[in-house]
């Protein structure tokens, strides 16, 4: 099973930081955004993480290339806990697609169609992180317990933010799952079905992969893969686990990557 990481994106927001130095490798306290993310893919049931990169970024590429020149040279001076560090992430399972046009999220996920290879996979946005790798199994859980159908996070958020995600219609089945009946993508919020909003974690099934193929561009012009998720629906079962905000970070913006490195930098030494 693989986790997709999309990565194409010009980092816009971030701009000039971003010019010369890919989004994903901005600095989270101790390593780049893009790491935890690949980790945690590692640390559910993927075998291996697909990097939906863009041939400008090669610095994410070179991050999670083996370095043996640099770890003989930090052993030799005695530096093992560097030399470990460098190794480990040189040793990762991690792939690359590229995407050679921003055509929007579901086009980067189609891009990796072939790497699925028919099988159920994860999508992990990067610009949200969950350094305790913990939701990605309780994903998982919920879609053993129906079959293996899809599961997607959702949180819930303040009205005024509602615009900004895709939106899920549906009903509670429990306390932390509901079945889903509808998605919408960045509706307004007199049309938004719900508060819940989609978070940046996707468990999809293959029948996902096979429809992005034939979505048609939709909300600012881009190929939605929440499109293909309400599209998907019409033959099968989807479910979405409501997760705590205090469980993902936010690193999409500079005010909220800032925010995020002083909480973690607080809970790695505090
Ligand atoms: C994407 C998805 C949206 C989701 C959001 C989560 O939007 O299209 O459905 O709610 O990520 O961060 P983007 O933030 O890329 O505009």
């Amino acid at each position: 099973m693989k986790a997709l990481i999309p990565a194409a994106g010009l980092g816009t927001r971030f701009l000039p930081a971003t010019k010369a130095q890919p989004k994903e490798m901005l600095l989270v306290v101790d390593r780049p955004a893009i790491q935890y993310v690949v980790e945690e893919g590692l640390a559910s049931a993927a075998d291996e993480v697909v990097i939906v990169n863009s041939r400008e970024k090669k610095a994410i590429e070179d991050h999670f290339a083996p370095n043996p020149e640099l770890v003989a040279l930090l052993r030799e001076r005695g530096k093992d806990a560097y030399a470990d560090a460098v190794e480990a992430v040189g040793s990762y399972p991690v792939s690359y697609v590229y995407q050679e046009e921003a055509l929007g999220l579901g086009h980067a996920v189609r891009c990796a169609a072939e790497k699925t290879a028919g099988e159920p996979f994860y999508v992990l946005l990067g610009d949200v992180l969950v350094p305790d790798n913990g939701m990605l199994p309780a994903m998982q859980a919920v879609s053993d317990a129906h079959g293996g159908a899809s599961v997607i996070a959702v949180m819930p958020v303040p009205d005024d933010e509602v615009s900004r995600f895709g939106v899920i219609a549906g009903a509670p089945i429990s306390d932390d799952v509901w079945k889903v009946d509808a998605l919408v993508e960045k509706p307004a919020l007199e049309d938004a079905p719900s508060n819940l909003a989609v978070f940046g974690r996707y468990l999809l099934s293959p029948r996902v992969m096979e429809l992005l193929a034939d979505v048609q561009p939709g909300v600012g012009g881009e190929i939605q893969l929440t499109d293909a998720l309400d599209a998907v629906l019409a033959e099968e079962e989807m479910y979405a686990l409501i997760v705590d905000p205090a469980d993902g970070f936010d690193t999409g913006t500079v005010e909220s990557w800032l925010e995020t490195n002083n909480i973690l930098f607080q809970r790695k030494n505090g």
